[in-house]
């Protein structure tokens, strides 16, 4: 049975059932007296501290008051609120406080509503950033996120809001720092089925492919409907281990190598603790700005987590493509922040990644996507052309 203030918000039947479980638990926190994260003041402070543009901001108050003016939207504010920040494991069980459907993330037009669920965590990310003495410009920077997915909105939809709260919610959590040009997060090292190698002498990886994966493309992974030049294979023996180690390039060799295990030994396992690198929309990937980030990260785990033994970075992006070089200078930002990384082709890559963050649009036909810059129009070029763009896969040893 779908509660009553569920069915008077005009929300997709599917968002109406998932949030229909653990209704009765949230509302029975509900404050009557109003919900603090949509006051005035609050949404005040969210946008000074995102540094939410000016001329978002009369959306983000709009949002707020018709949150405050209906009360089955304050209801299900609260409810989204309470699986978002207050709810244990145990009680949220698998219902999620967003929708991946950008109705249900504005319900009746209210278009910043799931990033003011996002931002309701702030008194209590203020006072983790206190107790850990982190300084309050780092939270502000993280924030920043609200404004980066606002434009992204307003892109997409002529209006301003935030439909991306998923992500900033990480910001929220905090599991994720905004650190310079980069975000870094808390991570577990993901393997992708590879095998890492390190040598003991001179600290060399060595990137080893994991078995019976068909390969094409000079040393991709061959998507499904391609002829593969040939299956990988993987051997560890008591003395050595054979596979098809990832180049320099980014591609994988055609031939196997043989490590001796008196020289090398296992660098990274599944779940080792890693910092996971995101790259935020919003200026020009300046190499000297990323590779200062990495300094400030350094220093930044080292002093406010220092319990946090992390082996490496390690990011997976469009941005990561090593086939870019074949097609941008070796002057562009995106060539020179890939030199900062050992990259591997990722297993099942595709171009989905590529579309929307270069057209805006996955689903855009290619005869209507948009041909300002150089990517664009490479990337436009060479699909015609039957070139296969692949996300890739980036590690950087601690
Ligand atoms: C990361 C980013 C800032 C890199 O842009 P950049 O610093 O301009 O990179 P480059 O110098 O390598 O750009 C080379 C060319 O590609 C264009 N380009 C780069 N990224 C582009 C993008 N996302 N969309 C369209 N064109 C892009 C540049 O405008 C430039 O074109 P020009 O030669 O006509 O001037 C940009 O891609 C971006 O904002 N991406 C969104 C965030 C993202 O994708 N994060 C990763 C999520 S996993």
């Amino acid at each position: 049975m779908i509660p009553e203030p569920l069915t008077q918000l005009g929300l997709p039947l599917e968002a109406q059932e998932n949030w229909s479980r653990n209704w009765e638990l949230s509302q029975a926190s509900f404050p009557k007296e109003g919900v603090f994260f949509v006051q005035e003041d609050f949404l005040r402070e969210v946008a000074e501290i995102s540094r939410l543009r000016q001329e978002a901001r009369p959306a983000l108050f709009a949002s707020g008051r018709q949150i405050r003016e209906n009360e089955p939207l304050s209801r299900l504010a609260w409810h989204c609120h309470w699986l978002a920040h207050l709810a244990t494991a145990e009680e949220r069980g698998e219902v999620s406080p967003y929708s991946h459907d950008p109705k249900a993330n504005a319900p009746l037009g209210c278009t910043f509503f799931s990033g003011i669920i996002a931002m309701a965590a702030l008194p209590r990310i203020k006072a983790y950033y206190t107790e850990r003495a982190i300084p309050m410009s780092v939270l502000s920077d993280s924030a920043l996120a609200l404004d980066i997915w606002a434009e992204d909105y307003f892109v997409k939809h002529g209006v301003w809001g935030c439909d991306h709260a998923a992500w900033v919610l990480q910001h929220t959590v905090p599991t994720l720092f905004r650190l310079g040009r980069l975000e870094f997060q808390f991570g577990a090292f993901r393997s992708h089925g590879f095998s890492f190698y390190c040598n003991k002498k001179n600290g060399e990886l060595a990137i080893l492919a994991p078995p019976d994966m068909p390969v094409a493309d000079e040393g991709y992974f061959a998507q499904s409907d391609q002829k593969a030049d040939f299956t990988t294979t993987f051997v560890v023996t008591d003395t050595s281990v054979t596979g098809y180690q990832a180049q320099a390039n980014g591609r994988l060799a055609y031939a196997p190598v043989t490590l001796p295990l008196a020289d090398w030994e296992v660098a990274f396992t599944e779940g080792d603790k890693m910092i996971n690198v995101h790259i935020p929309a919003c200026a020009p990937l300046e190499y000297e700005l990323t590779r200062d980030s990495f300094r400030i990260c350094r220093e930044f785990f080292a002093k406010y987590f220092p319990g946090f033994a992390y082996k490496g970075f390690q990011c997976g992006s469009w941005l990561l493509d090593s086939s870019f070089n074949r097609f941008l200078p070796p002057t562009s930002n995106i060539v020179r922040f890939q030199s900062l990384f050992q990259l591997f082709p990722a297993p099942k890559a595709n171009d989905w990644q590529h579309r929307e963050r270069v057209f805006g649009n996955p689903d855009l036909p290619l005869d209507q996507v948009p041909q300002k810059t150089s990517l664009q129009k490479i990337l436009k070029r060479e699909i015609l052309n039957g070139f296969r763009f692949r996300s890739g896969l980036g590690l950087i040893p601690r």
